[in-house]
């Protein structure tokens, strides 16, 4: 699919306040600075329409964005950031659980993932409380442009493994660079038929 118009509609800390309509969304959540905005700024060509940060915590609220009149891409705050305080890491947690289990319009989660690290508990942790609330969603390895092509099949292969572990089949998977504008395509595809 291609994204022909894409524009912000409104900032939330509550779901109960998130746009009503009776539209599609795909959200995009890992932890901070993992990627999120910029990837939606890659697949809608806007490069200001999310905001980013090289500091984390930059998205503390849910942000919806309206795409070709038809259905939102939702941005959210990240998970993990260890430098707020507990209280205000507790209140984002919420933000972000609240959301998921309580916005019938969710299509479809993309969890991101750096594909730099190797797998981290704290994005396993979320991915498996995904699978038992009955969440759908995929995969998206960001920064793909940060390492060669080698280490990053590595690192993407260890964490299949990782994944088959706990999983008996796995996600739709997608490699990503918003800098490099790599990976969008497929994304927008996957979108596409999902909404
Ligand atoms: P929070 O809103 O804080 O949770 O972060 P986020 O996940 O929205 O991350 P954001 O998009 O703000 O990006 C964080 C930093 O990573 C910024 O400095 C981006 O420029 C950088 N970044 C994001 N994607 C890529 C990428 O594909 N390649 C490279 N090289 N840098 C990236
Ligand atoms: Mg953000």
């Amino acid at each position: 699919m291609t994204i022909t118009s894409a524009e912000f509609v409104i900032s939330n800390t509550d779901f109960r306040r998130c746009p009503q309509a009776d539209m599609p969304e795909v959200a995009f959540i890992g932890r901070s600075n993992v990627g999120k905005s910029s990837l939606i700024n890659y697949l809608t060509g806007k490069k200001d329409l999310a905001k980013t940060s090289s500091k984390p915590g930059k998205t503390l609220l849910i942000n919806h964005f309206l795409i070709n009149g038809k259905f939102h891409l939702v941005d959210l705050p990240g998970y993990g950031f260890a430098k707020v305080s507990k209280t205000q890491r507790e209140k984002l947690r919420k933000i972000i659980e609240d959301y998921i289990m309580f916005r019938p319009q969710l299509t479809n989660l993309f969890v991101l993932l750096d594909s730099r690290l190797e797998p981290q508990q704290i994005d396993l942790d979320f991915m498996e409380w995904l699978g038992q609330s009955g969440i759908p969603f995929s995969i998206v390895f960001t920064k793909s442009d940060k390492q060669t092509k080698g280490k990053l099949m590595q690192n993407i292969d260890q964490y299949k493994s990782k994944l088959y572990e706990t999983w008996e089949t796995l996600p739709p998977i997608f490699i990503t660079s918003s800098e490099k504008k790599e990976g969008g395509t497929e994304i927008l595809d996957y979108i596409g038929k999902i909404v």
